[in-house]
């Protein structure tokens, strides 16, 4: 169930509206932050709004340097992103510039919209994902089927708030404008509802003329089941804390990091750490927490590498640990390779007890860059 990496980006006023309520577009940001939008254009392949925005701001949606685009085709790559956007009813004009400017178009619907668009001849490859529209299968179909792996979603408020409240956004992209809009009428950028997690974490601020950009990740979520954003998060932690290992010619490099359910990280480790030698990952993170803890029964462990099944230097090796600690979930990235120990199956251990385990695979080059000497 791969996904690209979603990344939201949106503008909005000092009291948080994404546009007012007269028929023009409200321009929002500056100039140069105008042409910041162009790059991360230019750096995606795929450019997904809704169907709402179409509708209110007819946009073309382009890479607009020719630089880029020139840029963009030296790499192999078309030079214009995939335009994506999203409808439920169908109901789109087909005039609109989006359907007829830059590259390939992508129109996600249901059943009926795609009966509707079609009807309306609309320039565009038409996807019906069934009676209803669901961002999980979008986002796979976007993956597998049409080859995107970096995904911009550029609005409106709809998309927005659904993305990050389902835990599927993986940056936000936020400018702040210094202006109000003060009606109480005009869209927002985030409407009510659960949002999962608690305060995101923010990796950058920038200022770009009078605006401010807010570079934000969402973090893990605050209650139920760890979302695919929040793997993705505490599995790129793990990765992180992989090259943090002092080096070794005989062992792996590897982090790992504990999350309770809700979403609260209680260990994380490395290995070879604080002078241990021998000490694995995964084994030092649960060194730190008491063995009784209950938290642990419903926590997951995150590791850059699949725990070890066996090993010569202690008498347990880490999946047997997490065996003991009542874990029942691992994510990791990276199936250990014939280097050290044959058939080294610890998922195979950890399966076998129960334990799911998953492996996301596009974290794999990542958790190998510290252990390129050894494989
Ligand atoms: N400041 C900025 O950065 C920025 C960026 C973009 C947009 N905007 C502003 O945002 C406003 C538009 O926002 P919006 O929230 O109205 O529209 P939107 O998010 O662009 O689009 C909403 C539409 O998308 C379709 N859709 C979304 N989720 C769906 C789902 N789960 N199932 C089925 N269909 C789904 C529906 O289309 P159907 O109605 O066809 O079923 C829905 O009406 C405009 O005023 C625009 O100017 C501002
Ligand atoms: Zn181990």
């Amino acid at each position: 169930m791969p996904y690209p990496y979603v990344l939201l980006s949106a503008a909005v006023s000092l009291d948080g509206f994404l546009d007012d309520t007269t028929p023009e577009r409200l321009l929002l940001s500056s100039p140069a932050d105008f042409d910041r939008v162009d790059e991360v254009r230019a750096s995606v392949d795929a450019i997904l709004i809704g169907a709402g925005t179409i509708r209110a701001d007819n946009p073309r949606l382009l890479v607009n340097s020719p630089e880029r685009r020139a840029a963009r085709v030296a790499a192999g790559l078309p030079p214009y992103p995939l335009k994506v956007t999203v409808s439920g009813s169908g109901e789109l004009d087909a005039r609109a510039n989006f359907w007829h400017t830059g590259g390939a178009k992508a129109l996600y619907t249901t059943d009926k919209g795609a009966e509707r668009a079609r009807a309306l001849g609309i320039a565009a490859d038409v996807v019906p994902l069934g009676p209803e529209l669901g961002w999980r299968r979008l986002l796979e179909h976007l993956h597998d089927e049409l080859g995107v792996r970096r995904l911009m979603v550029e609005g409106g408020g709809t998309v927005h708030t659904q993305l990050l409240q389902q835990g599927l956004a993986d940056e936000l992209q936020l400018v702040l404008a210094p202006l109000f809009v003060g009606d109480p009428d005009a869209p927002r950028l985030f409407g009510p509802g659960g949002y999962q997690g608690g305060r995101l974490r923010l990796m950058e601020t920038r200022r770009i003329e009078d605006v401010v950009l807010h570079r934000y990740q969402p973090t893990a979520p605050g209650a139920g089941p760890l979302t695919v954003a929040a793997d993705r998060h505490w599995l790129a932690l793990a990765c992180e804390l992989a090259e943090r290992c002092p080096p070794s010619a005989t062992a792996f490099s590897v982090g790992a990091v504990i999350v309770a359910a809700d979403g609260t990280e209680l260990a994380r480790g490395h290995s070879r750490e604080a002078g241990d030698q021998v000490v694995h990952a995964e084994e030092a993170a649960l060194a730190k927490l008491d063995p009784a803890d209950p938290r642990l029964r419903t926590a997951t462990v995150y590791s850059s590498l699949e725990p070890c099944a066996r090993r010569s230097s202690r008498p347990a090796p880490c999946a047997r640990l997490i065996l003991d600690a009542g874990v029942r979930r691992v994510v990791t990235a990276w199936r250990e390779p014939d280097t050290f120990v044959t058939e080294a199956d610890g998922t195979g251990l950890l399966t076998a007890a129960g334990v799911d385990v998953l492996v996301l695979a596009e974290y794999e080059e990542r958790a190998k860059a510290p252990n390129r000497h050894l494989t």
